[in-house]
């Protein structure tokens, strides 16, 4: 596993905080993927091994939550909020129409890794939907006449024009 040396320090002072190894495993999985973007299946293998349980279990847990990740994000992320408000409001024809020009599916990172398109729950901003973030950046009243600028910007980071920031 090719952890960063603050990632590892950080993960060996977590698992003596916990009477049984195995209890530190969703604390270990935020490490990894705050290190890594992502939960591989090495990384799976590792922690199995690191708190002394079978793969399985370190499997069912990345599998059961849905902040975990078992694929790369693309360098751009972009998440449409689908909670009542947003889809009472068009969300999702504003997803479909990301879909179309963006070149990706709902839930999938482009093959090329530049962008991943997913559903969010609600983003907090039910007044002011649809509702995307793009990366950590709120983007309001996302309605299809109102996407232009907001498609060019999408395609601007997915094409490495701004830095992404950190994603946990
Ligand atoms: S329902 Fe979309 S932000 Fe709350």
């Amino acid at each position: 596993m090719n952890l960063k040396p603050e990632t590892l320090s950080t993960i060996e002072k977590i698992i003596p905080r916990y009477p049984q190894k195995r209890s530190a495993l969703m604390m270990v999985l935020h490490e990894i993927q705050a290190d890594q973007g992502h939960i591989s299946d090495e990384a799976m293998e590792w922690v199995a091994t690191k708190l002394e349980i079978q793969p399985i279990n370190v499997l069912e847990v990345v599998t059961f939550f849905p902040s975990y990740r078992r694929q790369k994000l693309g360098r751009c992320w972009v998440r449409v909020c689908r909670t009542l408000s947003c889809g009472l409001m068009g969300a999702y024809t504003t997803g479909e129409v990301l879909e179309k020009e963006l070149g990706c599916k709902m839930g999938h990172t482009t093959e090329d890794g530049s962008l991943t398109l997913e559903w969010s729950e609600c983003l907090a901003a039910c007044g002011t939907g649809p509702v995307a973030l793009v990366d950590e950046d709120l983007f309001e009243n996302m309605t299809p006449d109102k996407l232009g600028p907001v498609i060019a910007e999408i395609k601007k980071r997915a094409a490495g024009g701004v830095p992404t920031p950190t994603k946990g």
